[in-house]
């Protein structure tokens, strides 16, 4: 409210000076309704999944996650210049995208880029704000193929996979291993046991957790590991490499 405003409201005598000058039935009422959606809202979400958020995708903010979004897509960047020399490819795609903070590093090099992702509230922004590549909403990451969109020569995955308990985990490699049958897949996840959480199981709430590399080397046989290179954050972080870029490409690829 604007002081004009708030002059108009005073020379009507339609403002109030607090809260308490209410009549004491409105107050009440007031009161009540106010309790009763904390609580009601409370019991209400209490078995509901955690969403993510456009400011939860990074646990950085402003300047920090420019610089940290800056040092991911040039790594990004280089790790693909380099097993991909020559020319474009045909298409890209990143599983749980986010709002496409780092997709559009894939669209340097590939002529189709396709991002999934299951909050609808993020595809929506990643639709508007990068209308070259195509964003899907899916419900669950371990049925991506079953969406018709097609294979791809490259598949990214960032900082999602440290977000599942192991089994759900498995099932999502094994999707990402059809995405990109013959292909590179590049995972960047947290390989180093810095800010986990007790939790590793319940994937409806906050799950952080770090696998070794030799985890991921495992379960994404018979995808050969063909690149490790630490993941390098801004250099106020905790922990300056907490994760590991990890590229793994289809044996029967021959370069
Ligand atoms: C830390 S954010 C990373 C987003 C994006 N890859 C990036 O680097 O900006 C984690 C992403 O994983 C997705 N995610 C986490 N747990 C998930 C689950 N159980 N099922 C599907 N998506 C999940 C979230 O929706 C979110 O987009």
């Amino acid at each position: 409210m604007n002081q004009n405003e708030i002059k108009f409201f005073k020379k009507k005598e339609l403002l109030l000076p607090d809260a308490t000058a209410l009549p004491f039935g409105y107050l009440a009422k007031a009161v009540i309704i106010k309790v009763r959606r904390k609580l009601w809202g409370k019991w209400r979400d209490r078995n509901a999944r955690i969403v993510w958020t456009a400011a939860g995708v990074s646990d950085v903010s402003g300047p920090t996650d420019n610089v940290r979004n800056y040092l991911e897509r040039k790594t990004i960047r280089s790790i693909m210049r380099e097993v991909l020399p020559e020319a474009r490819i045909r298409s890209a795609c990143e599983v749980g995208c986010g709002y496409g903070r780092l997709i559009m590093v894939l669209k340097e090099f590939a002529d189709r880029v396709v991002g999934f992702e299951r909050e609808a509230h993020l595809v929506d922004v990643a639709k508007t704000l990068l209308p070259d590549i195509e964003f899907y909403q899916c419900d669950t990451l371990d049925r991506i193929s079953q969406m018709g969109k097609g294979i791809f020569d490259f598949a990214l995955i960032c900082t999602v996979l440290q977000h599942l308990p192991d089994e759900f985990c498995r099932s999502v490699i094994e999707e990402i291993k059809k995405l990109a049958p013959r292909g590179y897949i590049l995972l960047i996840e947290k390989t180093e046991s810095i800010k986990v959480t007790g939790n590793a199981t319940d994937a409806d709430k906050f799950i952080s957790r770090a696998r070794p590399v030799s985890i991921y080397k495992e379960w994404m046989s018979p995808f050969a590991l063909v690149k490790a290179k630490e993941r390098v954050l801004e250099n106020t972080y905790d922990n300056k490499s907490p994760g590991t870029y990890m590229l793994f490409k289809d044996p029967q690829l021959s370069k």
